[in-house]
């Protein structure tokens, strides 16, 4: 079993409500509030980076934990909007945080999902052989979307969050994963630029396609419903549980509409599940693990409750995590 010991959360100090949106885009707030539940983001500010807000939210999350930055023993950090191409933002994160040198690794393209899908693999290293892991989900996706492309610009946020996970007890015990992965649904999600398919060059720049994020929302928005749901079933089937022994459910913070039909599909009361859309929009993988230190930091979670998490990404990867607190 591994234990969540610490957990971390930071987002930029700039607010950008939907009407500064209405100022640069054709769009409303009127319009972006019906269709997404988003009123406002944050925005990281030009000495911030996506480096500069994993080591917020994570010496936040290894201080929670009672622990110094020598006692982390593995980093993993999910991102798709890394602080470098190369090395990985991990590695950067272990210098500037004063680790021992402990291996680093990145979980990249994973989308919104890569923060829990980094703690399905962090909960396997430790079964392996117990040790130490710092768990990271970062975005600072303000900084690399089409910032006159709508359709997209106005649904995404910049944050951080992250928790401690180890081999002795803690605050909360993760009882079980379940994750999958639809590689023939790639194409409903993706930034196509920079790699070799597509190399990050002058034509790229011309096009303006490298930095356009392909979105087909419609199928997104059918495809998360149904992943979500059955992957919080799944695991509650796998810990012979049922949704109505959880006390909280944390979800993607994608659109209000894709977290009210879990709701629905799932049978759970309003109170029951976790909305902070509103105030932050689309954090990416920092969504999930800002939320869950959000819920301990004001108390809506409390010792003794099932928690459980849920996401999806673009991939089309989805997962679930039963926490028991
Ligand atoms: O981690 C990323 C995950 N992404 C998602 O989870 C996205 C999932 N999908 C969604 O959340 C929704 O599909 C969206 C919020 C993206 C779009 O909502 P929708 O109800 O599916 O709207 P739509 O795409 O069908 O667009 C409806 C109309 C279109 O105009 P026409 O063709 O009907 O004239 C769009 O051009 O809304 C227009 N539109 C906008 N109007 C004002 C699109 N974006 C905007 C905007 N402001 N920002």
């Amino acid at each position: 079993m591994s234990h969540i010991l610490g957990f971390g959360g930071y987002v930029p100090e700039r607010v950008m409500t939907n009407d500064d949106w209405a100022a640069l885009v054709d769009t409303s707030d009127e319009w972006i509030t019906q269709r997404t539940g988003i009123k406002r983001r944050r925005v990281a500010g030009p000495d911030e980076s996506t480096l500069t807000l994993a080591g917020q939210a994570a010496a936040v999350a290894i201080k929670d934990a009672g622990l110094s930055a020598d006692d982390i023993d593995e980093i993993i950090v999910a991102t798709d909007t890394p602080e470098v191409y190369t090395p990985d933002t991990a590695a950067l994160l272990q210098d500037l945080l004063g680790c021992r040198n402990v291996p680093t690794y990145d979980l990249g393209g994973s989308g919104c999902a890569g923060f829990v899908q980094g703690l399905d693999v962090a909960r396997a290293r430790i079964a392996f052989s117990p040790r130490t892991i710092l768990v990271v989900g970062v975005e600072l996706i303000t900084r690399l979307i089409d910032w006159n492309d709508r359709s997209t610009a106005v649904l995404f946020g910049d944050a951080a969050g992250a928790v401690v996970l180890g081999p002795e007890p803690g605050r909360a015990t993760v009882l079980d994963i379940v994750s999958g992965t639809d590689g023939s649904a790639a194409g409903i999600l993706t930034l196509g630029v920079g790699g070799t398919r597509h190399p990050f060059n002058q034509a790229a720049i011309d096009s303006g396609a490298y930095n356009r994020l392909v979105m087909d929302g419609r199928r997104v928005f059918t495809e998360a419903v149904t992943r979500m749901s059955t992957a919080v079933s799944d695991v509650l089937d796998r810990i012979g549980k049922t949704v109505g022994d959880v006390d909280l459910v944390i979800p993607h913070q994608a659109n209000l509409r894709i977290i009210d039909a879990v709701r629905k599909k799932l049978g759970a009361e309003q109170e029951r599940v976790y909305v902070n859309i509103h105030e932050y929009g689309n954090t990416g993988s920092a969504t999930v693990p800002f939320a869950l230190w959000e819920c301990v930091e004001t108390g809506r979670i409390e010792k003794g409750d099932l928690v459980v998490l849920t996401a999806f990404g673009a991939g089309f990867h989805w997962a679930a995590v039963a926490l028991q607190f």
